[in-house]
């Protein structure tokens, strides 16, 4: 567990926790100043020498950030694909699958809208199962087994749901779907940076993140890990000069390794600061975040459920550092917009981003304070004399 004076360093090295109290880490965290810096410092070179020029200049620093990925996830360098969201990657996976009428999808209740989305907007005429939760909340991992047929195409889980601090059990789905050769696709984008995630433990064999949220990287970066076993079955739905190479009038040849779902054109300076993030993560270790995040998380629920009018959300036997809850009397903008005239950012969703899961608890919406390691006790007390004063 970190020490109050490695608290205190984090702080010293995000300026951004003088201005604000930042609980909508899973929004878009305040990155450390080493990230900010990286990225301003690569655009003005960009700006005074050409960005191809700057490229070739930093070629092998932007070659590393496949590395620092790869190490992160415990992966290899060859699985990982850069590109700028965790849309953007999740769709890379999904749409490169062959894809029949009849083939059926299991996912989870708190699967995010953008996945379910691209289920309903597939031209295949796709079954979506949804996997039931037992009381608690947690996954029923037997339904989830009895569910697979023959027809199962993909298993798609998200982690973490964007509306709450629910935690799936990514390893133990990662054993079924193992037990039943079904292709695993874990949507990790609010997972990254606080949980330690590795592709190989799990299970999964395939993964989408982005770069904003607990990785602590700049907006407008995110990767797709492909396990080398499923990548020469996937083929992406688009590709361009550099996914492929034109070989001749009749003939291209696509990539062999995960980059086949990249394109040539990205902003450099986002992947500079995504591969400081990422080097950040791994020097102060990815264990000792998700203890502390948990633990805050924890800290959190616990002075939130003693204030009466205030409920917490959250479900769950395993849970993160995503925060929900509902205000009596209050809607969810309201708590928001109060707040943050006082300088404490939190957000908050209502039933489209979690179409399924909202409509199940009967949620319509919920106020999110999402916790990183950086945040302390002090600021969730300043949070709460806030709320108080609300409700
Ligand atoms: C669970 C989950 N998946 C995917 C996404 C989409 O990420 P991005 O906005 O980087 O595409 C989000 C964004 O909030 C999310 O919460």
């Amino acid at each position: 567990m970190f020490s109050a004076k490695d608290i205190e360093k984090f702080r010293t090295e995000t300026d951004g926790v003088q201005k604000v109290i930042h609980l909508n880490n899973a929004g878009s965290s305040l990155p450390p100043n080493a990230v900010r810096d990286a990225v301003i410092q690569y655009v003005a070179e960009e700006a005074t020498y050409g960005g191809y020029e700057t490229h070739t200049k930093y070629f092998e620093q932007i070659e590393l950030t496949y590395d620092v990925i790869a190490k992160l996830i415990n992966a290899s360098r060859e699985e990982i694909a850069l590109v700028e969201n965790a849309t953007a990657a999740w769709n890379g996976a999904f749409q490169a699958i062959d894809w029949q009428d009849g083939d059926e999808i299991i996912t989870n209740q708190s699967d995010y809208a953008s996945n379910y989305i691209a289920y309903l907007h597939h031209p295949c005429d796709l079954e979506i199962k949804v996997i039931p939760n037992l009381p608690n909340g947690d996954l029923d991992l037997e339904a989830f087994e009895a569910m697979i047929t023959s027809k199962t195409k993909l298993v798609s889980i998200t982690h973490m749901p964007t509306n709450g601090g629910l935690v799936a059990p990514s390893e133990a789905i990662g054993k079924i779907c193992k037990k039943h050769d079904a292709l695993y696709l874990l949507d990790a984008c609010q997972s990254a940076g606080q949980y330690p995630l590795d592709v190989r433990a799990i299970g999964c064999v395939m993964m989408s993140v982005t770069g904003r949220k607990y990785l602590r990287g700049p907006r407008g970066t995110g990767f797709l890990y492909v396990s080398k076993a499923v990548l020469p079955e996937l083929s992406p739905y688009y590709l361009d000069l550099h996914s492929a190479n034109w070989t001749g009038k009749d003939s291209y040849e696509i990539r062999s390794d995960a980059r086949k779902f990249e394109s040539w054109e990205g902003s450099r300076a986002n992947t500079m600061g995504l591969k400081v993030a990422c080097e950040y993560i791994l020097e102060i270790g990815i264990e000792n975040i998700w203890k502390r995040v948990q633990h805050l998380g924890d800290y959190l629920r616990t002075e939130l459920s003693a204030h009466e009018g205030v409920h917490v959300q959250d479900i769950g036997s395993v849970q993160s550092g995503i925060v929900s809850f509902t205000v009596d009397g209050k809607s969810a903008s309201e708590v928001k917009e109060y707040l943050s005239e006082k300088m404490i950012n939190v957000s908050w969703n209502g039933v489209s981003n979690t179409y399924l899961d909202m409509t199940a608890r009967g949620l319509n919406e919920i106020v999110r304070a999402s916790v990183h390691y950086y945040n302390t006790e002090e600021e969730v007390d300043a949070f709460i004399k806030e709320l108080k004063q609300l409700s």
